[in-house]
């Protein structure tokens, strides 16, 4: 397996024969949801370029971004479990940034301004920076994203359009654990209380997505937060339907036919986030 660290011997070593390339750009602290990724992406290209990158700018919270879990050793592990086909970036701040770090401004039509966006101030100019620069200097065919991060992989379409970028965006299911629990790197931080407790996210948009058509969506909001408020040690952060297009809420008024839900809560210092369409 190749492992680079700077992008300059990445680019020289990528030619005609690493193509198609696909990306699964990651934060590291692997799981079987990027896994996945991967996999799928190893069976649409020639080669698949995994980078291993937590990025400084997308957090905005100091003490977020210093307890990331990162554990590089154990992830070259598990890659080259999968494949020793897979080329792997692991840079170091700099390699990206150069001497500034910071981000970008992007026009994002105003999908960063709801969920994650509104909650987490720059996070997703902190993530289109990256994912823009990544994008530019390794020119991939295909990227792959999963939907756990709803907001975020349309957000990276938007721009791969809007920007008319060679790279075509491919959104993959959500993974997750027995009892539902969407797979992210934080549900490592878990007691195990806390861990029995997260399945009630996915609980939650299944109750969502039974009720949807037979109340006003107002009723539908009370309906979640009451079965939040039943339940000590988790606390409901939003429950939002929108467009799965354009993020736009639903009107209160109306039950809801098709659309997606939106979750996020929190357990201690976690929080967590997992979406469910509707029907
Ligand atoms: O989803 C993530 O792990 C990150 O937001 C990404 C896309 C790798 C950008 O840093």
């Amino acid at each position: 397996m190749k492992v680079f660290k700077t992008s300059q011997l990445l680019v020289k070593y990528l030619s005609k024969k690493t193509r198609p390339l696909g990306m699964v750009p990651t934060m590291g602290a692997l799981h079987l949801g990027h896994l996945s990724l991967i996999k799928r992406a190893l069976k649409e290209n020639k080669s698949v370029l995994v980078s291993i990158f937590v990025n400084p700018t997308q957090f905005d919270n100091k003490n977020d971004l210093e307890n990331y879990p990162i554990n590089i050793n154990k992830d070259l592990i598990e890659l080259r479990k999968v494949s020793e086909k897979i080329i792997v970036y692991i840079p170091k701040v700099d390699d990206v940034f150069g001497n500034i770090t910071k981000s970008k401004p992007f026009e994002l039509a105003g999908l960063d301004r709801v969920m994650e966006g509104k909650k987490r101030p720059g996070h997703f100019q902190g993530v289109t920076t990256v994912v823009f620069h990544f994008f530019k200097t390794f020119a991939p065919d295909f990227a792959y994203f999963g939907e756990k991060d709803f907001q975020q992989l349309l957000i990276i379409d938007h721009i791969s359009r809007t920007l008319k970028l060679k790279t075509k965006i491919i959104g993959c299911p959500i993974i997750r654990e027995n009892d539902g629990l969407a797979m992210s790197s934080r549900n490592s931080f878990l007691t195990s209380d806390q861990r029995k407790l997260a399945s009630l996210l996915f609980e939650c948009l299944q109750l969502a997505k039974s009720n949807a058509k037979k109340i006003p969506y107002s009723s539908l909001k009370t309906l979640i937060s009451n079965f939040f408020e039943k339940n000590e040690g988790i606390a409901l952060d939003y429950f939002i339907v929108a467009n799965p297009k354009t993020l736009k809420e639903f009107d209160l008024g109306q039950p809801i036919d098709k659309g997606r839900s939106f979750v996020a809560a929190t357990l201690g210092k976690i929080r967590l986030i997992d979406n469910l369409d509707i029907p």
